[in-house]
């Protein structure tokens, strides 16, 4: 395509825009278990005004926009306090979890290489560990060394015991992780690394605005924020269970000087002025540290329980339906609202039941180590469990052939 000579009405700009939307995947029909974490009309009004109010500004200066330093400062305190960061604590927004969690290994290689000279810095995570620690070893120049899983799909502390060496810069454990929802021993990795001086990540991308109300409503959470001792920096995204639109992520520092000193860039060898940012981007979107504290602040802490039981009860269907279903079962022990499920009859190819619900208009991400479909469960799945494992069960009934790896991508 190249740009048109003329512009070209705007009608017509957006009948094509709505087009090209309509071979989208349907997640307001609760249809995608990924991507997308629908909590219902109410909160979609709160994000589309603060959206709408912040869309031209730019937050790389905030002595400019004064009001989104204070709403990025009260985003993260709001949040350090929900996961029980320690006084003097730090953290920034971030456009999501990849960058966060990006920030929080450069950081761990730099206090690597000042407190401990370490020179070929090794990111310590386990097998199940989001790909973005990868990406950010690949970035930020560390060997990536995996710790294998037990068979409860954790990551297996003693086998970290047997990696870790003078090499590694950080420790990592999810909570939860993304293929079996599932939280590692974060109170023994984290005492692993910090006996040795190393720092420890804790990956709450997804548990962040999540566990912590999965807790008030009485469910058992395994140890998992800073209540933990040894934990230098944690991530919790706001665009995944804290229902923000895209573009939100908290990292939080223990220590706010670690921040200061290992994240913050400052610059002023050029004649432009002095530049500084904590975080990955220069111009930064304004609108989504709006709608983080907006849908924050709207919810509470009610709110958000309210939102967290609803996921739960949906969940909980769903995996009695599934349980319910031969040969497919629920891996491992989810923790809270993400799971995934396989097949234990060999004749019976999950991937081709995943291939079934695909035609019947049900999104499900596709994983190996085994064979199995992936699940993640917001407030507004509730409506559609019924219809959901009716199909599921006719796609296990009438399965043809899988059709092949299209759809593997996660
Ligand atoms: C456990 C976990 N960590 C990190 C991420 C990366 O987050 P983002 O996609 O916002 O970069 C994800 C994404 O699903 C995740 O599930």
């Amino acid at each position: 395509m190249e740009l048109p000579r003329e512009g070209i009405p705007v009608d017509e700009v957006f009948a094509e825009i709505r087009r090209r939307k309509s071979e989208d995947a349907d997640w307001r029909g609760g249809r995608t278990f990924s991507l997308i974490y629908p909590a219902g009309a109410e909160v979609d009004a709160v994000l589309k005004a603060a959206n709408d109010l912040y869309l031209f500004e730019n937050a790389l200066n905030p002595l400019r926009f004064p009001s989104l330093r204070t709403m990025e400062r009260d985003v993260v305190g709001m949040t350090g306090a929900l996961l029980n960061a320690p006084d003097g604590f730090g953290g920034c927004l971030t456009s999501g979890g990849t960058e966060s969690i990006g920030l929080a290994v450069k950081t761990a290689r730099e206090r690597a290489r000042k407190e401990r000279g370490v020179s070929d810095p090794v990111l310590l995570a386990p097998r199940s560990a989001h790909p973005a620690f990868a990406k950010a070893a690949h970035y930020f120049g560390l060997e990536h060394v995996q710790i294998p899983l037990g068979a409860d799909f954790r990551a297996d502390v003693e086998a970290a015991e047997r990696l870790i060496d003078e090499r590694t810069a950080l420790v990592v454990g999810s909570a939860p992780n993304y293929p079996h929802g599932v939280v590692d021993p974060i109170p023994e990795l984290a005492a692993l690394a910090s006996e040795r001086g190393i720092a420890f990540h804790v990956d709450s991308c997804l548990g962040g605005f999540m566990l912590p109300f999965w807790e008030r409503l009485g469910e058992p959470v395994p140890p998992f924020d800073f209540r933990v001792p040894g934990i230098s920096t944690l991530s919790a995204d706001v665009h995944k269970y804290g229902y923000c639109t895209k573009g939100a992520s908290v990292l939080l520092h223990a220590d706010r000087d670690s921040l200061q000193a290992n994240q913050a860039f400052l610059y002023s060898d050029w004649p432009g002025g002095i530049y500084g940012s904590m975080a990955m981007a220069g111009a930064r979107p304004a609108a989504p540290i709006a709608a983080a504290w907006a849908v924050m602040r709207s919810l509470g802490e009610s709110g958000y329980v309210a939102l967290a039981g609803r996921a739960r009860d949906a969940t909980r269907r769903l995996q009695e339906g599934i349980a319910g279903i031969p040969p497919l079962r629920v891996l491992a022990e989810p923790v809270m609202s993400v799971f995934s499920f396989r097949s234990e009859d060999p004749d019976v190819d999950v991937m081709a039941v995943g291939d079934g619900m695909d035609d019947r208009g049900w999104h499900l991400d596709r994983q190996g180590e085994p064979d199995a479909l992936h699940m993640m469960i917001s407030p507004e799945h509730d409506a559609i469990v019924d219809d959901f494992l009716a199909d599921l069960r006719d796609a296990v009934k009438t399965r043809g052939p899988a059709r092949g790896v299209e759809a593997r991508y996660s």
